[in-house]
């Protein structure tokens, strides 16, 4: 049997300030209902003037870096689709700001919400390769929809780094892997633009096709049976999504809906997605850290995860619990990384989203908001000046 690959330690940040649902219904007149249980949403994560994907991805990652050290990782990849540079990648400041080893490969991947999936599996092939190495896979994204649109109360921000490596502490990540792609228009961003478009119906419609499309390649590579999974975690751009998706996979696989059996398979996925927001590519790794940190014991079991990337691409696979995880994982951080927010108003919400730096070239300094271990100083001569807190 070959050596197991997976997931060796998990850790994620999010923004300083957070965005309550209520204060934005109240804003836009729109029932609360709509929010806390239409799109199963509560809050969403704002980040400060000096925070962005680089920001929120460096601080994700510090504390893997200082329990594991960084001798063995000579690979980190890094995944968004809310990029800060058409050519040079996010993660080359990240590995400058938590001090990596020159003898290292560092790469950014785009699909969509999908990247942070591709990233893990390329991680697991290097890893396969040299069982002695460890890639550092770092998803980070700031969700943004412009304001007054139907997307707006879906946005979010956080960064997940996960330390990929041979005999992982929390998650084997099993074969095989269903896959699916297929060229539709249901979100995307030019270049020219800061916040997504988005066809709101069309992508419902769109990961549903996906959902099913991975699951038919999964079972003819003859996956685990639905009925073996502990639980699902599925990429959630708004908690609600997670349960439209399991219910349309349960039709498709002929299987009774029963409600309570869908709520034991996801509720605690969705706990940290709920008052954080769309993170797009950290989506589906922020639901399987809060299945992880809830549940009773998951030991040896199979876990499904489907990742969606709008465009789109999806994979399903199998996350197998390691024995002893429990010890491994990050609970505490985790809970303070979402406590520690500041409530922000509406009208401060507004000035962060509408705030952008001028792209005159000239010498821009960002106020200094953030509390975080790392912060976006400014921009001079178009070059982004990061430094640690
Ligand atoms: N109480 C409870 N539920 C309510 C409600 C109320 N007062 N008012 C509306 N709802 C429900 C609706 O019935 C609907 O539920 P359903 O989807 O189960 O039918 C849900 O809330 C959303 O209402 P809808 O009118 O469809 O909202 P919308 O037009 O604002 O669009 C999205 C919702 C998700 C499509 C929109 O936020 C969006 O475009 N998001 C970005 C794209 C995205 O996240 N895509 C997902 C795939 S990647």
């Amino acid at each position: 049997m070959s050596v197991p690959i997976g997931i060796h330690d998990l850790s994620f940040a999010t923004t300083e300030f957070v965005l309550p649902h209520a204060a934005l219904a109240e804003y836009n007149g729109t029932d609360i209902g709509k929010y806390h249980v239409g799109i199963g949403q509560e809050s969403m994560s704002v980040p400060a003037a000096d925070e962005d994907i680089v920001t929120m991805g460096a601080a994700a990652a510090a504390p893997v870096i200082a329990r594991h050290g960084t001798s063995r990782i000579r690979t980190v990849v890094f995944a968004t689709e809310s990029s800060i540079d058409q050519a040079k990648s996010a993660g080359v400041y990240v590995h400058s700001l938590l001090g990596l080893q020159p003898a290292c490969r560092v790469v950014e991947l785009k699909q969509a919400c999908y990247g942070a999936t591709a990233a893990l599996q390329f991680a697991i092939g290097l890893v396969r390769r040299d069982l002695a190495q460890q890639v550092l896979v770092i998803a980070s994204d700031v969700s943004k929809y412009e304001l007054d649109s139907p997307g707006e109360a879906t946005q979010g921000a956080a960064a997940v780094a996960m330390l990929v490596g041979a005999d992982p502490a929390l998650v084997r990540i099993e074969e095989p892997s269903g896959l699916f792609t297929a060229d539709v228009m249901d979100f995307w961003r030019p270049n020219y633009r800061e916040a997504a478009l988005v066809d709101g119906q069309e992508s419902i419609n769109a990961y549903l096709q996906a959902v099913e499309g991975t699951w038919k390649d999964y079972a003819e590579q003859d996956g685990y049976p639905l009925e073996e999974f502990a639980a699902f975690v599925y990429h959630q751009p708004f908690t609600k999504m997670a349960y439209k998706a399991h219910r349309h996979l349960l039709d498709f696989c002929g299987t009774a809906t029963d409600e309570d059996a869908i709520a034991r398979a996801l509720g605690q996925t969705t706990a940290y997605n709920t008052v954080i927001g769309n993170s797009y590519t950290a989506s589906v790794y922020l639901g399987l850290a809060a299945l992880l940190d809830q549940a009773d014991d998951l030991t040896g079991r199979p876990v499904g995860l489907l990742s969606y990337g709008s465009g789109s691409v999806a994979e399903f696979f199998a996350g197998t619990v390691v024995a002893g995880y429990r010890g491994h994982l990050r609970t505490a951080a985790n809970h303070e990384a979402i406590a520690r927010r500041t409530p922000v108003d509406y009208v401060g919400y507004r000035a962060l989203h509408e705030r952008s730096f001028p792209a005159d070239g000239g010498d821009h300094r960002a106020p200094a908001q953030t509390t975080g271990p790392f912060r976006l100083a400014g921009i001079s001569g178009h070059k982004r000046l990061y430094e640690a807190r």
